[in-house]
């Protein structure tokens, strides 16, 4: 298993690289990432390659066992090429160049960037094709910044890019609904770069950010052509960032062998474990299968401000947590805590003092885990029979009009897929069941439940595909905004959920977004029972073969339904008609969905533990591996299956099982 650290050996003097090294291998490290921002140390000057310190720091790695992924180092461009080629530096939309002296500052369609990219790319893979100590590549680094250049040149290719996509301007024309405001356009040079997806066309804006992913995934696929003509027997991946939606992450990864991503989850609330677990969920459904954490939290990170530090045993738990999703690979961010630069006060494994203190004791322990445990946990995956449709065209959709309470001009962010997604997930997460997270064009066939939250675009082709799910046995649940529009962001001319109608057994002909201080009763019937609240946004949903399991109360909202179930063919179909702010709401829903699927979690996890399963890919092998991680600060029991061995501590297991703060337990059932 490749377990290690983000190393830069360009911060540190040469004499602390031996110290570094010998402290990695005795951690259990075997691999580091680095060079991703070395570009003026590689290239001096324009075309003049420097590679001696990097085979001097791969060559005192390699004698301690360590082995490397270079980063192609695009992601910082040198001062020379900003003074040499300044058309390089992206434009924003205020008519000024970024001002060089960050990183990630780069045009996507500069020719001379572009060409640039591609020779020292060239470069580094001809110089380190066979080099022993070179496993793979990491392509530039945390693509996704700056987003949106103004040049003339990025606007050329946003328009030959729409030609391409439409053929004819009356295509785009009618894809835009460019009559509205007299927007019609009657040559292609006369379409502009959106400086505000608030206030610009829909269509437009959609396209617009359509196209911003396609630079970032043109400009990757520049390298890895490279890469792969050169160096065959390298891997090529990039770091991804979770949750991050400005750009389409599965055309990203499928040019790659596998997908690895930047987990930071100790900014914020404890809720943010929750979304460490649905981000590597959405990892592990960018190519349908299991990734590497690049950069794991190993200290306090900041720029300026700062989070706090990962409490004794939380680097641990952190790291299992991922273990637990999907992760096949552990690198942490970073070995040292920098002296110097921007990110001095982004912590690594190792202080500005350069000892191996505690949170280097706790990364290696993490690392003889891996190792031991690394036989079991070969060729597992999650496996689950719930999905949730994870669509980036809905995500930028929801961005341009997301239909917040607040008056018409309204910005307030509150009802946004992101929090749609979450109160599924943390149900589901706090009822110990996984679900993978698809996108919208996935073959359904496996899973028995799916959801989804938000589904704003909602072509007729996926319409077809849903209702065919439900009505082969599957459970769909679906909610606020679903089916709103067609894929050119035109709203859909049919009385909502429209091609949804039958399945869902409903209509909605009114509907309307809350604002921060409007909020409707809800009582639940039966096993929903309770009272809830709407918030956010409510369908006027009226029922026509579904059943009511949810009310409005108040008296204008009598006749709808806030919670419908529709038998439909073999399957059922749920429509949630409102944001309901009560956690119990999403409880609830989630135990009368799984009772009526059939399915149980392995293990009822007490609030704050998370289940997961890995389970061996292969048929007729029953491998399956229980992960069991207290994202708490006190000690968790749980009831567990008995006489089965916990492969950390080696002990079988009694009907219970104690989880001190931040613990973890893998066993195999
Ligand atoms: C990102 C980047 C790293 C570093 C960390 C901390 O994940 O990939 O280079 O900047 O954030 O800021
Ligand atoms: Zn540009």
């Amino acid at each position: 298993m490749h377990i290690g650290v983000d190393y830069y050996p360009e911060h540190r003097s040469r004499d602390l690289w031996e110290t570094d090294a010998k402290l990695m291998q005795d951690a259990g490290f075997n691999t580091v990432r680095m060079a991703e921002f070395a570009w003026v140390f590689l290239e001096p000057e324009e075309g003049r390659f420097e590679f001696g310190w990097l085979d001097d720091a791969l060559e005192v790695l390699g004698r301690h066992g360590i082995q490397a992924i270079l980063g192609t180092p695009t992601a910082a461009m040198p001062a020379w090429v900003a003074r040499k080629y300044p058309e390089a530096l992206a434009l924003q939309a205020n008519g000024q160049r970024i001002t060089w002296g960050v990183r990630k500052n780069n045009c996507f369609t500069s020719g001379a960037y572009r060409l640039l990219s591609e020779r020292i790319t060239r470069a580094m893979a001809e110089h380190y094709q066979d080099a022993p100590g070179v496993i793979g590549w990491q392509t530039d680094n945390e693509f996704g910044h700056p987003y949106g250049c103004y040049c003339d040149s990025c606007r050329a290719d946003f328009q030959d890019w729409l030609r391409a996509r439409y053929g004819a301007l009356d295509a785009l024309n009618a894809a835009w609904g460019a009559q509205f405001w007299g927007q019609l356009y009657k040559t292609w040079g006369e379409i502009a770069l959106p400086t505000d997806v608030a206030t610009y066309n829909p269509g437009l804006c959609l396209d617009w950010r359509r196209w911003n992913s396609w630079l970032n995934v043109r400009f990757q696929r520049d390298q890895v052509r490279i890469l792969r003509q050169v160096c065959p027997n390298h891997f090529v991946t990039h770091n991804f960032m979770g949750l991050f939606k400005d750009l389409n992450y599965y055309d990203l990864a499928a040019d790659l062998d596998f997908v690895t991503w930047d987990n930071y989850p100790v900014w914020g609330a404890p809720e943010f474990h929750f979304d460490a677990g649905a981000a590597a969920d959405v990892m592990r459904g960018l190519k349908r299968q299991n990734f590497w954490i690049m950069e794991q939290t190993a200290g306090p990170g900041g720029w300026g401000a700062m989070g706090r530090n990962p409490r004794p045993g939380e680097i641990r738990q952190i790291a299992w947590q991922q273990l637990a999703h999907g992760a096949d690979g552990m690198i942490w961010f970073r070995w040292d805590a920098c002296n110097v630069g921007r990110e001095q006060y982004w912590h690594g494994l190792i202080g500005h003092d350069n000892k191996p203190l505690r949170r280097y004791q706790e990364a290696a322990q993490v690392a003889g885990e891996c190792h031991r445990l690394a036989p079991h946990l070969e060729g597992t995956t999650v496996q689950t029979p719930i999905a949730m449709i994870y669509d980036y065209e809905t995500i930028w959709a929801f961005d341009i009009q997301p239909a917040y309470g607040g008056g018409p001009f309204s910005r307030a962010q509150a009802n946004n897929f992101h929090n749609a997604m979450r109160r599924y997930y943390r149900a589901l997460t706090r009822a110990g069941l996984n679900v993978d997270m698809i996108p919208p064009g996935q073959d359904l066939n496996s899973y028995k439940v799916v959801f989804a939250p938000h589904l704003y675009i909602l072509p007729d082709a996926l319409a077809h595909r849903l209702a065919a799910f439900v009505e082969a046995g599957g459970i769909l649940i679906t909610d606020g905004r679903a089916g709103v529009k067609d894929e050119f962001s035109r709203c859909h001319n049919r009385t909502l959920p429209g091609l949804l109608s039958d399945a869902l057994g409903i209509a909605i002909e009114e509907y309307e977004a809350l604002s921060p201080d409007m909020k409707y009763g809800v009582r639940g019937r039966n096993e929903l029972a309770g009272a809830y609240t709407a918030v956010e946004w409510a369908d006027w949903v009226t029922p026509a073969t579904a059943e009511t399991l949810a009310d409005f109360e108040p008296w204008h909202m009598a006749s709808f339904a806030s919670l419908t179930r529709n038998r439909f063919g073999r399957g059922l179909g749920y429509y949630v008609g409102a944001n309901m702010a009560e956690d119990a709401f999403y409880d609830a829903l989630i135990a009368e969905v799984m009772r009526q699927a059939g399915i149980a979690p392995t293990v009822a996890p007490p609030a704050g533990v998370e289940a997961c399963v890995r389970a061996h890919v292969r048929n007729g092998d029953s491998k399956r591996l229980l992960f069991l991680i207290n994202h708490t600060e006190e000690q968790r029991t749980i009831n567990v299956p008995a006489g089965k061995p916990e492969l950390l501590t080696g002990a079988t297991t009694q009907p219970t099982l104690t989880l001190d703060r931040y613990g973890v337990a893998v066993i195999q059932l």
